[in-house]
């Protein structure tokens, strides 16, 4: 087998019948430790091709490999998670009717342990990210980047080989997100886990290692 931790193959995902090429044959390798960033104008098809290397959603054509091993043999998100991958979504990020400290512990289900270690884990991973006050809190009353920051520490419960972030700074301000970013990128520095984000803010482009950019539902560089 080779390196790469994520590849994909002639990646496609047509909506309304083929009208919208929101991935019109993607072709990407992310090496195993890297931190890679995806940038590209507004509609290009980043949260697309995240939702299709998570199994969110299905292709319309091509293929995905997590690990070596191709995604459609997978059976569910679940799957996808207990190998190890932490998601940071741009929408849809915690289950409003769980607690944030409940959010955290989810990812947990797959891993061995018992329930007194993993809310244990769950309590360390919030105060990690500056929110350990909120672990008894409902997600419909937080503010957005309260939100985003237990998301965080959601999608780093199952000690995660690959972090995928789709603008996991966009709801927090300037300061606060680069205090996310030092987390991510300290885990990719000293842990090898493989990061990658999309993100609009160049500052936080600049900091990983590769830039992919896309335009149209295609890669334009990588
Ligand atoms: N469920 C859907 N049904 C129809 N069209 C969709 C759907 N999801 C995305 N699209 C379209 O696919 C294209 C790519 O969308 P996508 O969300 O991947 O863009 P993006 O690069 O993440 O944009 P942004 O930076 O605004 O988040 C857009 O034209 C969008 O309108
Ligand atoms: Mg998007």
């Amino acid at each position: 087998m080779n390196d790469s931790i994520i590849e994909t193959h002639d990646l496609k995902k047509y909506f309304e019948e083929g009208r919208v090429k929101a991935l019109d044959g993607v072709d990407i390798s992310i090496r195993r430790g890297e931190y890679i960033s995806i940038i590209g104008p507004s509609g290009c098809g980043k949260s697309t091709l995240l939702n299709m290397i998570s199994a969110l959603d299905r292709p319309t054509s091509g293929q995905v490999f997590l690990d070596g091993a191709d995604l459609a043999t997978f059976a569910a998100l679940d799957e996808v998670r207990s190998h190890k991958v932490g998601f940071i979504f741009q929408l849809h990020n915690l289950l409003p009717q769980l607690t944030a400290l409940e959010n955290v512990i989810i990812p947990m289900h797959e891993i061995s342990g018992s329930a007194s270690a993993k809310e244990a884990k769950a309590r360390l991973l919030l105060e990690l990210i500056g929110v350990g006050h909120l672990a008894g809190k409902r997600p419909t009353r937080m503010s957005g980047g309260e939100r985003q920051r237990v998301a965080i520490a959601r999608a780093l419960a199952n000690d995660p080989l690959v972090i995928l972030g789709d603008e996991p700074t966009g709801d927090v301000d300037t300061k606060a997100g680069l205090q996310i970013m030092d987390i991510l990128e300290k885990l990719n520095r000293e842990k090898g886990v493989t990061l990658i984000v999309v993100t609009h803010a160049l500052d936080i482009a600049k900091h990983a290692q590769r830039t992919i950019e896309m335009r149209d539902g295609r890669i334009v560089h990588q």
